[in-house]
């Protein structure tokens, strides 16, 4: 790899020893990909909160000290490694709810040690987003900007949605971009990388939220790593819409970027998304395509319905109202239980304009900060949402398997009536 003299500096402990481990990290991955050089980043998403393993953290950092979780989880060392303050402008993912412990995995323990991580974080300058959707809350990359993000729904978004360049990044190499402000040159930070080579002529009317879900759901098993170029979309897509096609394209398959023909901005034409390609691969998504996709994410047998979970990924204000103007009046079904999940920002505006007394007078609950795939559940229960990505992955991370999938309404009335109504319209 070609260094630049800084990161020369950096891997020789010049900038301290954070800098010089986090450099040594950063170098060996982007050996291993290939990346002959680094670029710069002011823009870094790292998971700092997302621990799904509290026996392994009691085992290997008994003392729950911070810095010491840091080095060993986040910078991979044994050694005791204390970061002053990261370079890059960095923000975080999903924390716990502090407020509902006993909702999610790893109870008091977890919330804890979320609790710690959190002011590690702002100790050491990282902004405590707290959201899988941190474009929602003042991390916005502009068009070319490099970035280094984790979080499969939120890296589809950069890319293609606002043009930001970012690859799938994880925990350490996330955490050692935000200390040294560097991130490999490879895939989607070149130009040739983020072209598409498959069409998706698409055949169906692009209306409610539900058709981004099962359409992003149903092109992502069906290419897995290739950028997808959507053809003859007929609506334009809302904020909401499009975060449901990031979401379920990325939890089907690992899409990170693709082109809305028309509507995303490396997208004007095929041609320009495509870099004038000729032997581009088509693919349709037609009413079968459609039924198909529905059919898999809906597992139930029975037509009850326990659980329902909305916020995924988390809500933007727009639909917190709407959920509230759905429930607004109304009570849940005594044995069901309403969870929404939204970042920070969103529900202090939805506490501000009295959108969660709302959803909590009719028996629901809404909580920030964290995610539903965490949620402490009865495996016999049979869970709803309106999100593909949260149907898919309930089952590997809860085992409830009995799930539901359907639009928001269709969600809110089996937490009003405990029966799922939905079908595929
Ligand atoms: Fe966010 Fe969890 Fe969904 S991290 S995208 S709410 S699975």
């Amino acid at each position: 790899m070609k260094l630049a003299v800084d990161e020369q500096d950096m891997l020789e402990g010049k900038g301290g020893l954070a800098q010089q481990k986090a450099m040594e990290l950063l170098v060996e991955y982007a050996e291993g990909l290939g990346a002959e050089r680094f670029v710069d980043t002011n823009n870094v998403a790292v998971l700092t909160g997302l621990f799904p393993y509290p026996e392994l953290i009691k085992k290997l950092v008994p003392t729950l000290d911070a810095d010491e979780i840091a080095s060993r989880f986040f910078l991979n060392s044994d050694e005791l490694v204390v970061v002053d303050k990261v370079k890059a402008f960095t923000t975080s993912h999903i924390y716990r709810d502090q407020e509902y412990p006993e909702v999610q995995q790893g109870g008091e323990f977890l919330c804890e040690v979320t609790k710690k991580m959190e002011r590690y974080c702002r100790r050491i300058g990282i902004t405590n987003l707290a959201t899988c959707s941190p474009y929602q809350s003042g991390n916005v990359p502009v068009m070319g900007e490099h970035c280094a993000w984790t979080e499969s729904s939120a890296i589809p978004f950069c890319n293609s949605v606002l043009g930001g360049r970012t690859n799938i990044e994880g925990l350490h190499s996330a955490f050692a971009s935000a200390v040294t402000g560097k991130t490999p040159l490879w895939g989607m930070h070149l130009d040739e990388n983020r072209l598409g080579k498959v069409t998706v002529d698409v055949e169906i009317d692009m209306t409610g939220i539900e058709e981004w879900n099962l359409m992003g759901y149903y092109v992502g098993g069906q290419i897995g790593l290739d950028i997808p170029i959507y053809t003859n979309i007929n609506r334009t897509p809302d904020l909401t819409r499009i975060m449901a096609l990031c979401a379920a394209g990325a939890a089907s398959g690992s899409t990170v970027m693709f082109h809305l023909v028309g509507h995303t901005p490396e997208a004007p034409t095929i041609e320009m998304a495509s870099g004038n390609r000729k032997d581009l691969r088509v693919l349709k998504y037609g009413k079968k395509d459609r039924r198909e996709t529905y059919e898999q994410l809906n597992h139930s047998v029975r037509d009850d319905v326990d659980v329902v979970v909305l916020g995924c990924p988390h809500h933007t204000i727009e639909r917190m109202g709407a959920i509230a103007r759905m429930l607004e009046g109304k009570s849940l079904h005594r044995d069901v239980d309403l969870y929404v999940t939204t970042c920070r920002s969103v529900k202090a505006i939805a506490d501000r304009d009295g959108l969660t007394d709302v959803i909590t007078k009719a028996g629901g609950l809404v909580l920030e900060d964290t995610c539903g795939v965490f949620f402490d559940l009865d495996t016999s229960k049979v869970l709803a949402s309106d999100s593909a990505k949260m149907v898919h992955y309930i089952p590997m991370t809860t085992g409830v398997q009995n799930t539901r999938f359907g639009t928001m309404e269709e969600c809110i009335q089996a937490a009003i009536t405990g029966k799922w109504k939905g079908e595929l319209r």
